[in-house]
């Protein structure tokens, strides 16, 4: 199979790049920035239509993970996050379609959710509002049940609950979704929408206001210095290996390219280990892997960020054949040390 491959140059992108040549199939690359694994691909912007068709001719399929990245850092952020995520697809879909390519694995995530599962002791299954600053500031970081106020218990998201982005670039990852979904049903065609959790693993990008948690926590290492967990260290996330994530990618893009007939539509998928830890928890098994300093708790807090969301890798288990391979412990151990990318 012929692939083309946006965010080829980025982190997880690179290793899906390896583990789709790995797997027999070929890989042309798109990426705004030059792609240090082929030096020969000139850089090129997912917005430029014309490079973007030029790059579909005689593509089978199309794995898509440019996108710019991050919790958002400001309002100022907002057109270039829509800019590169939203507009970027578009462009990328309608070319999809002038080409005649039919199939699209889209990197899409959990921030889709917004707050994870949450049930009431009395009310049952309740979806939690944003958190307001006013709480945080006050260190109430467990959402309350929206009818009565008290405690919730965290659960398990799965695929059909609804979504609830909570910020910028969780807007636009969602905005993907339905603009895919959208393109599926005016042509035809399938996407699988894999919901990352939280990805780590070597080229992981160094430390930045875009960084994902694991990133930031190792860049303080680096420097001889503690990591800083925000809130109480009790959120609850999924940390999946870099290697996993690439290779639910090669299953769902061989997957919708044998498929007979063809799915049509969209289907979102969880990619996570299903082996959810607590931030305090990753802070800690990273610190001991790199040697210290231990993590400090700081009660500082961002307002874009939900209290816990984790998921079960059900569906994609038995849709796609998807298993989680990398241990946490092995996973953190090797990260520690791993270099990063840029
Ligand atoms: N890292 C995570 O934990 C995580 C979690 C959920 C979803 N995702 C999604 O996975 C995908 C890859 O993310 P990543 O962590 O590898 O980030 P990354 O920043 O390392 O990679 C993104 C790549 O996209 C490229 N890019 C950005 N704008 C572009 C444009 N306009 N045209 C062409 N290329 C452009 C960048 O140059 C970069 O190489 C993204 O779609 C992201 O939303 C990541
Ligand atoms: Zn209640």
């Amino acid at each position: 199979m012929r692939v083309l491959l946006t965010g080829s140059a980025g982190f997880i992108g690179s290793h899906v790049a390896e583990e789709l040549e790995g797997s027999g199939h070929q890989v042309r690359r798109l990426d705004a920035r030059p792609d240090g694994a082929a030096p020969q691909t000139p850089a090129a912007d997912v917005r430029d239509a014309e490079e973007v068709a030029r790059r579909l001719r005689g593509v089978d399929a199309v794995c898509h993970q440019a996108a710019m990245v991050g919790l958002g850092v400001d309002v100022y952020d907002l057109p270039a996050y829509t800019s590169v995520n939203a507009h970027g697809t578009a462009v990328l879909l309608a070319e999809m379609a002038r080409a005649g390519v039919g199939t699209l694995v889209l990197a899409s995530s959990m921030v889709v959710y917004g707050e994870g599962a949450y049930a009431c002791h009395r009310h049952g299954a309740v979806t939690p509002g944003p958190r307001t600053e006013e709480a945080l500031r006050a260190g109430r970081y467990e959402p309350g049940c929206p009818e009565c106020g008290r405690p919730l218990e965290p659960g398990v998201v799965g695929e059909d609950t609804a979504p609830g982005p909570r910020n910028v670039y969780a807007d636009t990852k969602l905005a993907q979704e339905h603009l895919a979904a959208s393109w599926a049903r005016m042509t035809g065609g399938s996407v699988a929408a894999l919901r990352y959790h939280n990805v780590y693993g070597p080229r992981m990008p160094r430390d930045t206001p875009y960084a994902g948690v694991a990133a930031i926590f190792r860049s303080r290492l680096m420097r001889g210095e503690a990591p800083q967990v925000f809130e109480d260290g009790g959120q609850r996330r999924d940390f999946v290996h870099v290697r996993d994530i690439a290779r639910a990618n090669v299953l769902a893009l061989e997957r919708l390219a044998i498929a007979a007939p063809r799915p049509g539509g969209l289907r979102a998928y969880n990619v996570a280990s299903g082996e959810p830890r607590t931030i305090g928890d990753m802070a800690e098994a990273l610190a001991g892997a790199f040697g210290g300093p231990g993590p400090v708790v700081t009660g500082g807090y961002r307002l874009g960020d939900v209290r816990h969301i984790v998921a079960r890798p059900d569906r994609a288990r038995r849709e796609l054949g998807f298993t989680p391979s990398v241990p946490f412990a092995d996973g953190m151990a090797e990260f520690a040390h791993a270099p990063a990318l840029g």
